[in-house]
């Protein structure tokens, strides 16, 4: 059946990763509840992992949304397992431009059932669109996905150059403290190290294709005509006053998995970003447990560990005498499969029950979970404020080495286990979060954090207002 021809038509374009996917199709599904007509761009790799896992699979029925897939470029890889980022980086700018812009050229086509493409909101780190929607007269908007200061923090790589910091010079400034030199000149930043930036300035390469890419993206980023950030004001308001002046008008409308509740029937709602299969049966075990009882572990979509080190968490786990949900994705150990001691699993397996991916958000809202040991990706951090829960943090890459030391200095909800993970260190902190005063005090402070980002998405809040008007000024 062809649309209303007269309807507002955004595309959405998608990054590849769940992280990114996630906050975008909460995004299209508020635009669609505000009256839009989408098309949601994903890669094909990534369109077929959403059939697969079950996430879309009732397309026929959505009025006045549609799928869409480009190739990014890169030969056939495994289903179930996130593709390799560096490649990613490495593929997309160079090949998605073309099969971009004949899909923009397609839906505006005399056959197109569509209304005309009125606007692209593009994430922020597939700004080949740009391209596109400069040659075809098409206003774009930018979504960056992470947070305000992991934004920040790459929008001064350039700066990182300039002033020699990047590349670096020694291989042993990796370890000697080099790292931990203060960065005292990002506007709005404070209290932050070199080793507290985004990663990928952590090489002696100059043509490190992470650091490029990372740094060329953030500076196309004024380029577009408005950026979304998923965020709230009163979050980072020091890191967002900063930047205001740097960028096009900023619009914070997060945290999109509280606005996007408002969302509760319709078509739409049967639609998922997951891109494995999602494991629900962990919600019944979690009903069974006492309020704020049980340790929940993931890592995101991305995090890669030795077998060493899931071994090292297993034991803190079970020392700790805590009940825990651990996410083990089934690409979470480098090259290799999992393999737990059968010690451990015999003596937990009344209190830890494992899961390959489950309903994350749920899960955060659930009464039973004491403490998140997370890797910090942005979506993680965010879901665990929404359910007041504070955060023991085991960053991994790219930003989230600066969402943890946000967590742990500014917003008071979070601790860090060292990188070279010991069972003993995540036996500490799991205890001291559970039990000690600095776990009260934080699980205060998650409270805290989370009534006000539900006043800033709820009628006259910040992020609800600023959709608004990202509807009328940016969209329309
Ligand atoms: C990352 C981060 O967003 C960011 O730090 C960086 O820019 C690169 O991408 P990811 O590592 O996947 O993404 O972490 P996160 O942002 O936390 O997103 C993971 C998403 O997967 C969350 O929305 C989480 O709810 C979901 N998830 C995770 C599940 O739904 N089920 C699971 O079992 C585990």
């Amino acid at each position: 059946m062809d649309s209303n021809p007269e309807k507002p038509h955004v595309v959405c374009m998608s990054c590849p990763a769940q992280g990114h996917l996630t906050p975008m199709l909460k995004l299209a599904k508020l635009l669609h509840f505000r009256g839009f007509y989408i098309t949601f761009v994903n890669t094909h790799f990534n369109h077929k992992r959403l059939l697969k896992s079950g996430a879309i699979s009732s397309l026929d029925s959505l009025p006045d949304f549609s799928f869409e897939s480009i190739p990014d470029g890169l030969p056939p890889s495994d289903e179930d397992a996130t593709q390799d980022v560096r490649s990613l980086c490495d593929s997309i700018p160079k090949n998605c431009l073309p099969p971009f812009r004949n899909l923009i050229t397609k839906l505006n086509g005399p056959s197109s059932p569509t209304p005309k493409v009125s606007c692209i909101v593009s994430d922020g780190i597939m700004s080949f669109t740009l391209d596109a929607t400069k040659e075809l007269r098409i206003p774009e908007v930018l979504f960056w996905t992470p947070s305000a200061c992991g934004f920040m923090g790459y929008l001064h790589y350039q700066h990182l150059t300039e002033r020699g910091i990047f590349p670096l010079k020694d291989a042993r400034d990796l370890t000697n403290g080099y790292l931990d030199t203060p960065i005292d000149w990002i506007p709005g930043m404070k209290n932050v190290r070199l080793r507290d930036l985004p990663t990928f300035l952590r090489t002696l390469d100059p043509k490190d294709i992470m650091f490029n890419f990372a740094n060329r993206e953030a500076q196309r980023s004024s380029m577009g005509s408005a950026i979304i950030l998923n965020t709230f004001d009163e979050f980072e308001r020091s890191v967002l006053d900063a930047m205001a002046s740097m960028l096009p008008p900023i619009y914070t409308i997060g945290p999109l998995s509280l606005l996007s509740r408002q969302i509760t029937t319709g078509p739409l709602t049967s639609i998922s970003s997951n891109l494995w299969k999602e494991d629900t049966t962990c919600l019944e075990w979690l009903q069974g447990r006492e309020p704020r009882s049980v340790v929940y572990v993931s890592y995101g979509s991305i995090t890669v560990m030795t077998n060493e080190q899931l071994i090292e968490f297993a034991w803190g786990l079970a020392n700790s005498k805590h009940d825990f949900l651990w996410v083990i994705r089934p690409d979470l150990v480098k090259g290799d499969t999992v393999v737990l001691p059968q010690e451990f699993l015999d003596e937990t397996k009344e209190r830890g029950l494992l899961a390959s991916w489950c309903p994350q958000e749920a899960v955060l809202s659930h009464p039973s979970i004491g403490v998140f040991l997370t890797h910090s990706g942005w979506n993680s951090m965010l879901e665990s404020i929404c359910g007041g829960v504070p955060m023991i943090s085991w960053p991994f890459f790219a930003e989230q080495q600066t969402n943890c030391r946000y967590a742990c200095t500014e917003w008071g909800i979070g601790m860090e286990i060292d990188n070279n993970v010991k069972r003993g260190d995540v036996e500490k902190l799991v205890r001291e979060m559970m039990e000690g005063e600095k776990g009260k005090e934080m699980r205060r402070r998650a409270v805290e954090w989370k009534e006000s980002a539900i006043r800033a998405t709820q009628p006259g809040g910040s992020s609800f207002q600023n959709f608004d008007r990202l509807v009328r000024e940016a969209l329309l």
